[in-house]
């Protein structure tokens, strides 16, 4: 078979890494890339966005699969595209991935259909939201309804942020077409854990439990990222925990989205937060998540590929998934200043040395090739990721493989982690 994946960042090294191993496939292509995954595929230069240039490319190379990781690209329709001319191809429908795509359309099918969720409003005036924030207890949470590359959530302390974040979005417009409804929902406090589960459709296969870390800082301080390292599983997900989560979560908002005649298939991502009334959804999302899928592709031992085309020919019922024992944390590297402005073209070191770490693989985020060398390119530079036995021993060998590499202002967070062990020792 020959693979395309869609995309450059770690979640796609991630992808291109497992989907090599496969003893089904024979080539791997990656539009566009980068260094880390050039190590593994032929690297094409094509946008993840030139849906019209990556269909021709399918259609060119005979493209037996196509695997995309960006949530943009699902939402600007490439899957439609690809299915006109009956290309495989991985991921949700235009019509599907609406439920990342518009938060005012999750929140609603949600409700529509009692799967759990903060209690929300939707505003498409800006004054009738402020009217609404000035009855409203505090903190709240003021969501952009469309894409805003995990920018558009703010979770307000005070009237007066909460009254800042709606004229930056519904005044400023800081979020074009995206901010043009806003979602005003409850606080919910617990434990954030993030299930994905593949799905063709009909029936659903879970993947294990991850934690991601969102905010910049130590301890969960300071603005949102992309996301700063994760580890899976999560040992406070029990196995109860889980099957309540499939049963009243995963399985009734793939049916409920076949209902409303936009049958999904794909990865269907719930971030939810486990709260004392037991866990509500945050978001769903439509793709793999980075840095989950470096974790969870760590910790699998079966292969991927059937996986993803078991999505395709509609049998997923037929596939299982094995896993490693232990444990897998990802630590994210990080361009000094990231989340705001960072510099780039830094020469990253170690990357060779890093090489002999037993079960740590390093994948690429955000890196380019200058004078022959690998330099940082973006906000999220590199993913170190381990499999060890438990979460201490994979977090203590994480931060010393982590030593082996360096850039200038490389940052990482220290306690990627921390909480479980904490809780483990409570
Ligand atoms: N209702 C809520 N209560 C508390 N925190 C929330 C709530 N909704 C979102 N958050 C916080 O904001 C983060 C981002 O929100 P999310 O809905 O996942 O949007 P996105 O990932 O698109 O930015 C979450 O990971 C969580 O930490
Ligand atoms: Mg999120």
């Amino acid at each position: 078979m020959k693979v395309l994946v869609v995309g450059s960042g770690g979640r796609e090294h991630a992808l291109v890494w497992k989907i090599a191993q496969s003893p089904m496939v024979k080539k791997v292509y990656c539009a566009p890339g980068n260094p880390g995954i050039s190590e593994v595929a032929e690297c094409v230069d094509i946008d993840a966005e030139n849906i019209e240039g990556l269909y021709n490319f399918a259609l060119k190379k005979k493209i037996d699969l196509t695997v995309v990781g960006p949530e943009d690209v699902l939402v600007a329709g490439i899957v439609d595209r690809f299915k006109d001319k009956h290309l495989n191809i991985f991921g949700p429908n235009k019509r599907a991935s609406v439920i990342e795509g518009s938060k005012v359309y999750a929140k609603t099918i949600m409700k529509k259909y009692g799967i759990p969720t903060a209690d929300f409003k939707v505003f498409d005036d800006l004054k009738y939201a402020k009217k609404h924030i000035s009855t409203c207890d505090f903190p709240l949470v003021i969501k952009a309804d469309g894409l805003a590359k995990g920018k558009g959530v703010f979770v307000c302390k005070t009237l007066e942020e909460a009254d800042r974040h709606i004229d930056d979005i519904m005044k400023e417009k800081i979020f074009g077409y995206a901010g043009e409804r806003i979602v005003i929902e409850e606080f919910l406090s617990g434990e954030e854990v993030s299930i994905l589960a593949i799905t063709d459709g009909k029936t659903i296969v879970p993947l294990s439990s991850v934690q991601d870390h969102k905010a910049v800082y130590e301890g969960d301080k300071g603005p949102n990222t992309g996301g700063m390292g994760a580890y899976s599983p999560v040992p406070f997900v029990t196995d109860d925990l889980q099957s309540s989560i499939e049963e009243n979560i995963l399985v009734p908002i793939v049916h409920a989205l076949k209902k409303e005649n936009r049958p999904y298939k794909g990865v269907i991502y719930a971030g939810l937060m486990i709260t004392n009334a037991g866990p509500k959804v945050l978001e769903f999302n439509a793709r793999f998540g980075d840095p989950e899928t470096q974790v969870l592709l760590m910790r699998m031992k079966s292969d991927l590929v059937p996986l993803l085309l078991s999505t395709v020919k509609n049998n997923i019922e037929e596939v299982e998934i094995e896993w490693h024992d232990g444990v897998s944390v990802c630590v994210i590297m990080a361009s000094k200043g990231y989340p705001d402005k960072y510099e780039k073209g830094l020469p990253v070191f170690g990357l060779e040395a890093v090489k002999s770490v037993t079960n740590v693989q390093v994948f690429h985020a955000g890196t380019a090739i200058k004078d022959g060398k690998v330099v940082t390119n973006g906000g999220r530079v590199l993913g170190v990721t381990i499999l060890e036995r438990d979460l201490e021993k994979a977090q203590k060998n994480v931060y010393e493989a982590i030593k082996k590499l360096s850039f200038d202002g490389a940052y990482y967070r220290k306690d990627i982690g921390t909480k479980a062990i904490n809780k483990k020792n409570l």
